[in-house]
């Protein structure tokens, strides 16, 4: 198939165009570099031997859109381009409604113009929202406790309208757990600007010595150990989620919201231990209090996915973090 990946030189966007090439897909990326850097391109090629076709483009951009969907022959998109950061869209919503609602609409605008209605959205398990009770599935309840979870939720909310309008759109909401791990090559990894808000990369940066310790949001939930659960989820098994979720698309009604997790839940203190024992590095930590909107335990039911996409996380917390491991010791700067 031939596909438009938007933000594909982000970190599960360049995952899951490493799995498309070797599974024979062709792929178009459109990122605009925001949060990514072209260095992926070449370390995407030595992993696959393609270099994938890349345009810098903005999806806010209708113009560029255009000519993206009118040079290239695009079958379907998988679309990951957004802003992420929980508390960045607390302190700039406008631009995370801006870059995220709008940019979004403007994507979908063009793939109806060009007559491309099937659709791989790159969803949040954050839409899940706070009162709901683990194992969370599809059926329940959804809201957003911060800027960013309402971009998500809305463009979900857009997407079964126009499912609903016209019945030749076929898309899948791909609701992320918490995406962890990177490449088995060490070669790709996550590559956050600044200092990391998520679990994982903080970790991986204070075993590498880059941060001194990490903070620990609380160890007072009602939870084993006190410290927030989660279902933390490999990127390559992501990835192919995603592409089993594009291949389904002819077999899929209207617009499909389909957690991608594990169904298992990891403590914070968890990780700490086997990230300590993997890397054999010390990770010094303290007990602070809780972040504001965190909650105590947030795991998958992942039922839907195997169902519908016959598609199921196989990857372990061993391996996920191996795998972040060895990317972050041998790219201690990441790409740079
Ligand atoms: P990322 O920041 O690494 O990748 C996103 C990419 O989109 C970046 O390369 C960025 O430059 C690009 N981009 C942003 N705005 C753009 C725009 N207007 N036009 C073109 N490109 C644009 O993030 P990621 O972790 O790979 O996440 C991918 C998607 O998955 C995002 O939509 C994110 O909200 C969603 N998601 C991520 C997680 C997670 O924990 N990583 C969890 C749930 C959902
Ligand atoms: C966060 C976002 C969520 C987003 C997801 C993926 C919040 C409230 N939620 O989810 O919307 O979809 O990232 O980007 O920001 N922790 C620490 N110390 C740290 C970092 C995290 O103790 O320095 C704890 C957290 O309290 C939590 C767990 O580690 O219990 C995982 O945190 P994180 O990686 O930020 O993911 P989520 O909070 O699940």
């Amino acid at each position: 198939m031939s596909l438009l990946v938007t933000g594909g030189t982000g970190y599960i966007g360049s995952h899951t165009v490493v799995e498309l090439i070797e599974k024979g897909h062709e792929v178009v990326i459109v990122d605009n570099l925001s949060n990514s850097s072209t260095r992926v391109l070449s370390r995407i090629e030595a992993l696959t031997g393609v270099f994938p076709t890349f345009i810098q483009a903005d999806i806010c951009d209708a113009k560029a859109m255009s000519d993206v969907f009118s040079q290239h022959d695009i079958e379907a998109v998988i679309h990951f381009a957004g802003l992420k950061a929980v508390g960045e869209s607390n302190e700039i919503p406008l631009s995370y409604y801006q870059n995220n609602v709008s940019g979004s609409i403007t994507l979908f605008e063009i793939m109806a113009k060009f007559n491309v209605k099937k659709l791989v959205f790159s969803s949040s398990a954050t839409v899940y929202g706070e009162n709901n009770i683990s194992p969370l599935d599809e059926s329940m309840a959804t809201s957003a406790t911060n800027p960013y979870g309402q971009t998500k939720l809305m463009i979900e909310n857009i997407l079964m309208d126009l499912a609903k309008s016209d019945t030749k759109w076929s898309i899948a909401c791909l609701r992320y757990f918490n995406p962890i791990g990177a490449h088995a090559s060490g070669t790709m990894g996550e590559n956050p600007n600044g200092i990391p808000n998520n679990l994982l990369p903080y970790v991986a940066q204070v075993a590498v010595g880059r941060l001194a310790q990490l903070n620990v949001f609380g160890d007072d939930y009602d939870t084993p150990d006190g410290t927030g659960v989660r279902d933390y989820i490999h990127v390559v098994d992501l990835a192919l989620g995603h592409i089993k979720a594009v291949e389904a698309l002819n077999d899929l009604q209207g617009c499909q919201p389909i957690n991608l997790g594990t169904g298992n839940g990891t403590s914070v203190l968890e990780i700490v231990k086997s990230f300590k024992a993997i890397s054999g590095k010390d990770i010094p930590y303290a007990i602070v209090p809780r972040r504001v909107g965190d909650i105590a335990t947030v795991f998958a039911n992942a039922d839907k996915a195997l169902t519908l996409l016959n598609w199921k996380a196989v990857r372990d917390l061993n391996t996920m973090i191996e795998d972040t491991w060895r990317w972050q010791s041998q790219n201690p700067n990441g790409f740079e």
